[in-house]
This record gives structure tokens, C-alpha cells and sequence, in this order.
């Protein structure tokens, strides 16, 4: 049977006996910077492939300066760390793992300054987090992206993510699977946890790093895919609303949601309504690549063989 195992305190325990106290700054404050990694389950090869994993503590160390949060522990070894704790776990399903450094000190008081820092892996067994076969509806936000003057959006801080669940429930109240936050000064931003896109004219689209994103490892992926493997150029630039009314088709991307065909914004279909070619034929790669079946990607997976359990002895 599969248990979860997570780094904690520096041990890799069961996942059960990683607890933090009432009184830990991070829980308190959101004085903490996470990542999500997914582990991608390829059964014919019985291997969990992890994705982009050092792309993702490289990232983490950036979270980590604009905090303040020391991280002891090398890229190297919180790679490691992450194939070990997977492999013990024995999932043979995809899953999500979660690293996360924190202001670890049981002291109350806002600052970042002169608190202890630690740094935790756990992971969860993890499916599709959004439509991504059939597609997704969004409604623009009434919640602007936090600003770079006011919480640094490129740190995934974990407080922010307020901003991201305020969008998130607003959408989902008003019938939509997903929001598009805007910056506050009017463009397109991000989705709760995703990157946007649009293809207009056999071009990609998509808002620039200024403009209040996370920079999505998946963005990057979807970008580099589309230039050698489809000859599309990416162009970074500042988005109007209304241009999403308009594109000839658009997307989703992040870790958690894949490559996701946005259907509709608004109230208004996004091209005929239905994911657009080019979407689908990015989502085809993305998967391909996550799954091991592209040779020149390879480079992006850690696998992790994960052996059948042995079935318990009859008595
Ligand atoms: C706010 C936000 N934007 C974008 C992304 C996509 O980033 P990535 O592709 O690195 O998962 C995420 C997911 O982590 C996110 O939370």
C-alpha cells in the first residue's frame, strides 16, 4: 500500500508526523514561498516521471532571496530529496509535490528578519485539477493580481495565494472553472494558478513578467514547444481585456492545470467555442513530453521507477 512521505525537520518521516505548531510564523503571517511539482505516472513503464524538478528549486531559491528564507539544503540535494520521499511513497498514479520553505520560529511579531527558516517536501496523489479534455470557461475578476509594489507576485509567496482563492471562489460562484485577474492597471494578468495565453494571427501571446505574474515553468515549456516544435513565435506583451474577446484562441498553463483550452470569457466564445488547434496540439506535446515519449525533452524528467507493491501473503 502506498503511504506519503515527507522531508521534515530535516528527516524523511511519514507524512502523518509532519506538524507544525500553532504559534509557527509562516502559519501565522504567510511568511512562506512553496512550489508544486507534478510526478507524472507513466503505468506501461511502471516510472513516475517528475517534471522540471530543478526548474522548480531554482525558482524556489528566487522565492526564497525576495523572502529572506535561507535555504541550507543545495538544489542538488532537495532534488534528491524529492525522487527519495516520492520512490518511498509507492504511489503508481500521479501526484503533486509540494516543497515549501518557511519562517519556521514559534514567535509572534510581522517581520522577516531575525526568524529561523526551514524547508518541508510532502506529496499528495494528484489528477487533473481543470478540464483539460474538455476545456474551461472564465470570467475576468473583480480582484486585481497583487502588485509588484505590494506583494511580489514572481515570489510564490504563500500569502498571495488570498488573492489567487478570492478570484478562484468568486469565479466558481458565478458559474466559471476559472478567473483572469487583471493588473490594477487594466491588463491581463494570470489566472488563480495559471498563465495565460492567446494565438491570434498563428501567433502566441502572452502578458510580459512585468506584469504581475508567476513565471510559469509550464509557460516557458508551452513556449519553448511552440517554437521548435510548431515554428511559433511567442510575443511577451501587455494585454487588453478585450482582446480575449477576440483571439482566435486561448489557453491555460501550470503545473496544476497542464495545457487547458479556455472555451469561453465572458460570456463570449473564444473562436468557435471549442479548443482551438494549435492549443490542442500544444497540450498533445506537453503530455508527450511530461510522459517520456519525446527523447529530445527527456532532459526536463526525473524518473523514479516505482516497483508493484508485492501482494501480501495469503495465510
Ligand atoms: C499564480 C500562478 N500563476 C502561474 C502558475 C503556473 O506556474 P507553473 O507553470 O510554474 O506551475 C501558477 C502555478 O504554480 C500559479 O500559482
Amino acid at each position: 500500500m502506498a503511504t506519503p512521505y515527507a522531508y521534515f525537520q530535516k528527516h524523511v518521516v511519514p507524512l502523518e508526523e509532519a506538524k507544525i505548531g500553532v504559534m509557527t510564523h509562516a502559519f501565522n503571517y504567510g511568511t512562506a514561498v512553496f512550489e508544486g511539482i507534478r510526478g507524472n505516472w507513466n503505468a506501461d513503464e511502471g516510472v513516475m516521471y517528475l517534471f522540471r524538478v530543478r526548474e522548480h528549486y531554482e525558482r524556489l531559491r528566487r522565492s526564497c532571496r525576495i523572502l529572506k528564507i535561507t535555504l541550507t539544503e543545495s538544489d542538488d540535494a532537495l532534488c534528491e530529496l524529492t525522487s527519495r520521499i516520492v520512490a518511498k511513497s509507492g504511489f503508481r498514479e500521479d501526484v503533486y509535490v509540494r516543497p515549501l520553505a518557511y519562517k519556521s520560529s514559534e514567535a509572534v511579531g510581522v517581520r522577516l528578519h531575525n526568524l529561523e527558516d526551514d524547508v518541508l517536501i510532502f506529496l499528495t496523489p494528484f489528477g487533473p485539477y481543470l478540464d483539460i479534455e474538455k476545456g474551461i470557461r472564465c470570467g475576468t475578476s473583480s480582484w486585481r493580481r497583487v502588485d509588484d509594489t505590494g506583494i511580489p507576485a514572481r515570489a510564490k509567496v504563500t500569502g498571495i495565494y488570498v488573492n489567487s482563492a478570492l478570484a478562484k471562489t468568486e469565479a466558481m460562484e458565478n458559474g466559471y472553472d476559472e478567473a483572469i485577474m487583471l493588473t490594477s492597471d487594466g491588463h491581463v494578468s494570470e489566472g488563480s494558478g495559471e498563465n495565460i495565453f492567446l494565438v491570434e494571427n498563428g501567433k502566441l501571446i502572452t502578458p510580459p513578467v512585468s506584469d504581475n505574474i508567476l513565471v510559469g515553468i509550464t509557460r516557458e515549456t508551452a513556449i519553448r514547444l511552440a517554437a521548435d516544435e510548431l515554428g511559433l513565435e511567442t510575443v511577451e506583451r501587455s494585454i487588453d481585456r478585450s482582446e480575449l474577446y477576440i483571439a482566435d484562441e486561448c489557453f491555460m498553463t501550470g503545473t496544476a492545470a497542464h495545457v487547458t483550452a479556455v472555451l469561453d470569457v465572458d460570456h463570449r466564445p473564444v473562436g468557435d467555442g471549442k479548443p482551438g488547434a494549435i492549443t490542442t496540439r500544444l497540450q498533445r506535446l506537453y503530455f508527450d513530453a511530461q510522459l517520456g515519449k519525446l527523447p529530445k525533452y527527456r532532459h526536463w524528467l526525473t524518473p523514479v521507477p516505482i516497483p508493484a507493491a508485492e501482494a501480501a501473503p495469503s495465510r
